[in-house]
């Protein structure tokens, strides 16, 4: 199926490829092209607009288009390329409907103690979705995972592709936490945190500076590369210090600052643009 020839079902046989753009804006008035409705999004790529719909990352999109599992206006796309009008094309993945949002939402949370950073819990537990109005709930999903027990920054989004490369090893975005471990903690663990430590047969290192030093414990802030299970815990258990508290102040350039505990708010045009340039994306 040539790809054009899918992007035109809505536009039949008089539909041309555009000089100048899909509105045929700079060709004059005479243009085959219908003035752009108020708030229409213009076409964009296949992928694009299934990882925008939070079916999955831009690039396991495209092995679900590689595996014939997506039609547009009912025709099965096995081929990169095709774009789609998300006001007008029908896109359906294994037969059934995927609608994106004009414009996807991320917010951030400050999650408190007790809660299950993800959209629902088998055994019944407290989920952080609870902590959002019902007319976001079905909209977000967690961004990675912060323990039970561990409080601070989580972000929620709509926004697949956003989420996907947060959590990519390969973009290497810095979480910084504050940390209570149990013991005065020596420099040469110190020195050990900082040199890496090896998990699972690689090794992992951490920025590490004291905060506080208490009868029995120590308070620590803590930056790591990578968002691996219990990461900072089983760092920290390495060098003989349990950890007692754990609160995530900051994921690449947000910062929690003064948050309420258990309050979320959008983040603001600037964090937003702050946080897809750390993942290289626009
Ligand atoms: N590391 C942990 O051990 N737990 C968290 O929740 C986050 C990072």
């Amino acid at each position: 199926m040539p790809l054009a020839l899918i992007w035109n079902f809505n536009c039949g046989l008089s539909c041309v490829e555009p000089k100048k753009n899909f509105w045929g804006e700079g060709g004059g008035a005479s243009g085959p092209w219908p003035s752009p409705p108020k708030n229409h999004m213009p076409p964009e790529r296949l992928q694009k607009f299934l990882s925008r719909a939070g079916v999955a990352s831009r690039r396991a999109a495209e092995e679900l288009i590689r595996a014939g599992r997506v039609s547009v206006n009912g025709l099965v796309v096995t081929e990169m390329g095709v774009r789609v009008d998300p006001a007008r094309d029908v896109v359906q993945v294994d037969g059934r409907r995927v609608q994106a949002e004009a414009a996807p939402l991320t917010v951030m949370l400050h999650k408190p103690y007790g809660y299950i950073s993800s959209r629902r819990d088998p055994q019944g537990r407290r989920v952080v979705m609870e902590l959002l109005p019902a007319s976001l709930r079905g909209r977000l999903y967690p961004v990675g995972r912060l323990d039970y027990e561990a409080t601070g920054l989580l972000l929620l989004t709509s926004d697949g592709e956003l989420a996907y490369r947060l959590m990519h090893p390969s973009r290497q975005v810095p979480r910084t936490y504050r940390v209570t471990v149990s013991g005065e903690v020596s420099q040469g663990a110190l020195r050990q945190l900082r040199e890496g430590i090896e998990l699972n047969g690689r090794p992992v290192a951490a920025e590490v500076a004291v905060k506080k030093r208490e009868e029995g414990k120590t308070v620590l802030e803590i930056s790591v590369w990578e968002g691996r299970y219990h990461l900072v815990k089983r760092l920290l258990e390495q060098v003989g210090h349990p950890v007692l508290k754990l609160k995530r102040l900051a994921l690449g350039p947000l910062r929690l600052g003064r948050l309420a505990r258990g309050a979320y708010r959008p983040l603001t045009a600037a964090e937003l643009a702050a946080v897809k340039a750390e993942v290289g994306l626009k």
